[in-house]
């Protein structure tokens, strides 16, 4: 099976990201085609700042080698290294209804929360589809909130095969339900542009501090309370092992749960899970040439598949002449 996913180099890594998304990655390393790629072109939308976004994109392919990432198992590479998306996303766009991307809610909650409204914005969805088709994936492994991108991709597909032809694989979303929605420190989706997130890679007193910020209510300890509303219980769930879960829950419902305790407890499950790969990061990070090295590989890989669906399109369009 092809799988194929994105991340956007534009802020901390965190457990959101790492559940909604690069877990699952990983998972299919051993068994499947696996295409892993840092979106710099989606992340121009909203970094404008050359430096933290050439800096970003590094940090990001540190990020995914660190969590375990194997380049030789997959095709691990920078967008924008790959020009061949760009003329797919003109293409695209040609037949992209205006209703279609319209309907997009991302546009619009980005906008309210302070990423200029520009063209590119608004088009985003129409360079994710061709991420995906220019590259024909079948599985695409995201959270919840990426669905709707994933309808407009499939739907451009078929749009596309239906005007000109076969041409393109109709892709399917692949989401955990159990991880769809990472809770953040207030109980909204975790995100970076919510900050409310626990970065992978952020340790010792400043985790701690978001560890206890993460928001409860004012039950007495003794009181009964109820897990499922409990942004604490649905993070520490993530990452305690079964056993230690059917224990917690009884403290919630029976009473006995000490928040106090359970978000140290937190803090030293997130320590003893990330500790290994923030060791890997630092270790990568100081080699930015053997980094790069290895985007250059996956790029060159990359673009031998991208060509041959671009040539296609071309063909099929009437822009081979
Ligand atoms: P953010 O919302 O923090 O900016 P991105 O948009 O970069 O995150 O998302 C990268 C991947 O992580 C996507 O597949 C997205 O669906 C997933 N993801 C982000 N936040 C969460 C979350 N809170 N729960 C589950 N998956 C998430
Ligand atoms: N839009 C995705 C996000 O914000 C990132 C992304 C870009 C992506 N292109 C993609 C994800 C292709 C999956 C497939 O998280």
């Amino acid at each position: 099976m092809k799988i194929l996913s994105g991340i956007q180099p534009s802020g901390q890594l965190h457990i959101g990201n790492y559940f909604g998304m690069m877990q699952t990655m990983i998972a299919h390393m051993e068994s499947d085609e696996l295409y892993v790629f840092i979106v710099d072109l989606h992340a121009l939308t909203s970094v404008r700042e050359r430096d933290r976004l050439a800096a970003g994109t590094l940090e990001a392919a540190a990020d995914f080698l660190a969590l375990g990432l194997d380049p030789d198992k997959c095709i691990f590479w920078v967008q924008s290294d790959v020009p061949e998306v760009c003329e797919l996303t003109w293409v695209l766009s040609t037949i992209a209804p205006m209703g279609l991307i319209e309907r997009c809610t991302s546009y619009k909650d980005k906008v309210v929360k302070g990423i200029s409204a520009t063209h590119g914005l608004f088009s985003y969805p129409v360079l994710m589809a061709a991420d995906i088709l220019l590259y024909q994936a079948e599985q695409v492994p995201v959270g919840k909130d990426q669905k709707q991108h994933l309808e407009v991709a499939r739907d451009l597909a078929i749009k596309f095969n239906n005007e000109y032809g076969d041409t393109f694989v109709v892709p399917e979303p692949a989401i955990n339900e159990s991880t769809a929605i990472v809770p953040g420190l207030d109980g909204q989706k975790m995100s970076k542009s919510y900050g409310n997130t626990l970065p992978i890679f952020l340790e010792g007193k400043e985790l701690k501090k978001r560890v206890m910020a993460i928001a409860t209510d004012a039950t007495p300890v003794e009181e009964p309370k109820n897990p499922d509303t409990c942004s604490l219980y649905k993070i520490m769930k993530l990452f305690a092992t079964p056993a230690r879960m059917a224990e917690i829950h009884n403290l919630y419902v029976g009473g006995g749960a000490a928040y106090g305790y359970l978000k140290l407890e937190l803090l030293d499950l997130l320590n003893d899970t990330f500790g290994a790969a923030r060791r890997k990061k630092a270790e990568l990070l100081g080699d930015p040439a053997m980094l790069r090295a290895i985007l250059e590989k996956g790029r060159d890989k990359a673009r031998a598949k991208a060509v041959v669906t671009l040539d296609l399109v071309r063909d099929r369009v009437g822009l081979k002449y």
